[in-house]
């Protein structure tokens, strides 16, 4: 509460339908330069320029303590003063008056007046439907052109409607429900007036310290590229950019963000050319090609290059190769930060990199506003290329309809977390937990058994939400224990937290615990993280369960009772040391609003979890980055590697086998990439190829067939694997390449089929061109990146 005030305040300090086809694109060329040619040099700037918006309205102004009131009131030399009355004099009503009309005046001043004079085409965070109808007026009615704003929003996992963290929607391997999800959110958030969301951000993440990799999709590019196009086309609708359920996407952060040195959020990158093309920069290519409006740059250098004045990435593969037409945004301040960065010496010339680079929209640093009018007098950036940046945004713009179509009907009826929303939410939430351990069939439970219900995520409506939730209301939260007193209410249960808050360290109500466990039939531990210890900002260099939660679990296993651990959490954890206190683990990444009843549908077996690991899970943080599809090394680790205490004291040098791997944690990790369990089992077998040997721009077609081999119907995640066994750049040990969510009943055998072209095997090599290579390759099918069921190809000429 504290921190959000205070940003709130500082905030104004810092600042001085229809449903249409597509527009067609030689409609919208003629449009963007007639209504370019009418413009002045400051207007141009003005579209360039997004401005964070601000506004204290009641809700704002209730949130205020007294002593931040009085705060303001006296920096803004309102009171206090000489001849002023002290804020100690003031009703709190007469505080609230004048906040607000001093408030009204900077808003004014800010923004209202700067919209009005075509000073600004872009503004974030505001979200509310009356104020954007307000600000789009004076862009539209009062400015001399009539530009329509495009207002964005962090939008990432739901509006108000909250679905699971990326990072859980990417586990369900499902790309029409995380095209779903994005859809509820476009749809929620386009009711208030955002017409432009910051995702997807597709930064592939191997490194669970980072406390962004919540927001990503894991360490796959093709699971990456799968997924954050089925985003794309979720957010913005089918191609029909001016569908007005819809909002542009903006795919983020361009280039490397995920890459971040030690997981430290922010910190430089070192991406090789190859690594870059055939890794980082795949899923952003395949959201680009699904439509995606527009691009956001990372707050990273690779290499000493800042990606906000970076025009290797920003012009040559995006604009020339990749044909990319929408705009390219800066993240908050980037373009500013290089002078931190020590690549610029300060704004004016931070203005020009970022320019000069192809950069279109600065967000919130002010520089072009400032300093394009003299670089340009000057000859050091053209007006071609602020023209060229203009055309980009006011081509979205046209596209969107929002010339056509920019205000919010406030008078239709709620979308805000629908029925069908929260349905939808639900089923992304049980289809992203994934099962990690099920000992003797522990779970599902018999409805008939009583359960003890423990530990700080069981009733967390808030943290079970996860990072970057701006707009979801925890007060519509179904968290366990609420769907225990909703549509779960015949279940017998007792609930005993034992920890206020996953950090918590007061072991004070163990005890507890462990009797409430040792009354009931079996104890269902709900642990985790906190939603503020993941996200932007929030790196961890301990990824265990954090505080005394790992002491509340083996206190708890203590009773005797069978355990099951439900965890829910921002990022993978280090969770090998808490695997023998329980019998069973579902794994939730944040849930987000309907975690609760996804979790006891889960439990009760009405569900059967079918998620998949969309990341490595590593047993310790030493082992990081660790992941399925490394390079081959000259020497891999064999089969079974010594372990610590096999070592003879006085080993000879080289009795160990000199191979790739840790003495004290050897050489797997502890789930693999793709990992998850089913109260089901699964058999795949039978792995057949249409022909031993493809030519190049052929395809080959690989079968299996695949068994439910247990007594409940499940999903299985089908997973295809293959291996460029010799490349002119060395390839991974295992490349993702297609998957498919298959529907079994108990004993079902069905065969699936996989397609695989020569484009699918096409990689950069040497000669930093994307192509197959011919040669022999190895192909699996299986239910993980462990997968053995194995067959081989060859790729001729
Ligand atoms: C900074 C974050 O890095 C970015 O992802 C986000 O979209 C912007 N802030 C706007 O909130």
């Amino acid at each position: 509460m504290k921190i959000r005030k205070s940003v709130l305040l500082s905030g104004m300090f810092a600042l001085s339908g229809l449903f249409t086809a597509g527009f067609a694109q030689s409609d919208v060329d003629k449009r963007v330069e007639e209504l370019l040619s009418k413009m002045t040099l400051e207007e141009k700037l003005g579209q360039m320029n997004q401005v964070s918006f601000f506004a204290v309205d009641d809700k704002a102004i209730a949130q205020y303590s007294d002593d931040d009131m009085d705060a303001f009131l006296v920096r803004m030399g309102i009171a206090g003063g000489q001849g002023q009355k002290k804020p100690s004099e003031m009703s709190k009503q007469e505080k609230i008056d004048l906040i607000k009309a001093e408030a009204d005046k900077m808003l004014d001043s800010n923004i209202t007046g700067p919209v009005r004079n075509g000073k600004i085409g872009s503004l974030l965070n505001v979200t509310d439907a009356e104020m954007v109808n307000k600000m789009q007026k004076a862009a539209l009615e009062d400015s001399r052109l009539g530009i329509p704003l495009i207002i964005g929003r962090d939008v990432i996992h739901g509006f108000k409607t909250i679905f699971p963290i990326p990072l859980g929607q990417a586990a369900s391997f499902d790309p029409q429900l995380v095209e779903d999800g994005a859809r509820v959110a476009a749809v929620e958030a386009r009711s208030t007036g955002v017409t432009w969301t910051f995702a997807p951000m597709l930064d592939i993440s191997r490194d669970a310290r980072w406390g962004r990799i919540a927001e990503s999709l894991g360490e796959d590019p093709y699971l990456g590229g799968v997924l954050g196009a089925a985003m794309v086309r979720g957010f913005q609708g089918n191609g029909n950019l001016n569908d007005p359920g819809s909002v542009a996407a903006c795919v983020k952060h361009f280039i490397g963000y995920g890459a971040a040195e030690g997981g430290r959020d922010y910190n430089s990158t070192n991406i090789p050319p190859h690594l870059m093309r055939n890794v980082y920069l795949r899923p952003f290519h395949e959201a680009i090609k699904a439509g995606a409006a527009t691009l956001m740059t990372s707050f990273n250098d690779n290499d000493g290059i800042p990606a906000s004045g970076n025009g290797y990435i920003l012009k040559n593969i995006l604009r020339d190769e990749w044909k990319f037409d929408g705009f390219v945004v800066s993240d908050w301040n980037s373009v500013g930060e290089m002078i931190a960065h020590g690549y610029a010496k300060d704004d004016r010339q931070a203005a020009e990199l970022s320019a000069n680079a192809g950069l279109d929209m600065e967000m919130v640093t002010g520089s072009y506003m400032k300093y394009l009018p003299e670089l340009i007098k000057e000859g050091i950036v053209s007006m071609e290329t602020v023209d060229n940046a203009v055309r980009n945004i006011l081509r979205i713009k046209f596209r969107m309809g929002l010339f056509e179509n920019p205000y919010v009907d406030t008078k239709k009826a709620s979308v805000l977390y629908a029925d069908d929303h929260l349905k939808a939410a639900r089923q992304a939430a049980i289809e992203s937990a994934i099962l990690l351990k099920n000992d003797n069939n522990t779970l599902p439970l018999s409805e008939a058994k009583k359960i003890a219900v423990i530990g700080p995520m069981a009733d967390a409506p808030h943290d079970q939400m996860g990072t970057w939730v701006f707009d979801g209301d925890k007060n519509y939260t179904v968290t366990p224990v609420g769907a225990l007193k909703g549509e779960y209410k015949h279940i017998d249960y007792v609930y005993e937290p034992a920890l206020g808050y996953s950090r918590d360290k007061n072991t004070a109500n163990f005890e507890k615990a462990k009797q409430a466990a040792a009354s009931a039939d079996v104890a269902v531990v709900f642990l985790g993280e906190e939603a503020i210890l993941s996200g932007e900002a929030h790196s961890l260099s301990n990824i265990n369960l954090i505080g005394v939660q790992s002491d509340l679990l083996k206190a708890v296993k203590s009773a005797g009772k069978p355990v099951v651990l439900v965890i829910m959490s921002g990022r993978p954890l280090t969770i090998e040391r808490d695997l023998p206190y329980a019998d069973a683990v579902l794994f939730n990444f944040h849930p987000g609003t309907m975690g609760g009843p996804a979790i006891f549908d889960l439990l009760f077996g009405k569900a059967n979890p079918s998620g998949k690991l969309p990341v490595t899970f590593v047993r310790e943080v030493g082992q990081i980055p660790m992941y399925y599809n490394h390079n081959s090394t000259g020497r891999p680790a064999p089969e079974k590697v010594m372990t610590l205490d096999q070592i003879e004291l006085e080993a000879g040098q080289t009795s160990l086998g000199n191979t790739s791997f840790y003495l004290d944690s050897g050489k797997d990790p502890l789930f693999p990439f793709g990992y998850g369990l089913s109260y089901t089992t699964f058999e795949y077998s039978d792995i057949t190829l249409s022909s031993p040997s493809i030519p190049m721009n052929g395809t080959l077609t690989v079968k299996v067939t695949l068994k439910n081999t247990g007594k409940v119907d499940g999903a299985e995640v089908a997973q295809l694997y293959i291996q460029d066994i010799v490349g002119s750049v060395i390839r991974p040990v295992k490349e993702l390449k297609g998957f498919q969510r298959v529907a079994l009943k108990a004993g079902e055998a069905k065969t699936i089929e996989f397609s695989l072209t020569t484009n699918d095997l096409a990689f950069y090599g040497r000669d930093l061109v994307e192509k197959a290579e011919k040669g022999d390759f190895n192909v699996w099918v299986g239910g993980n990146s462990n997968a053995s069921l194995r067959s081989t190809f060859s790729v001729t000429e």
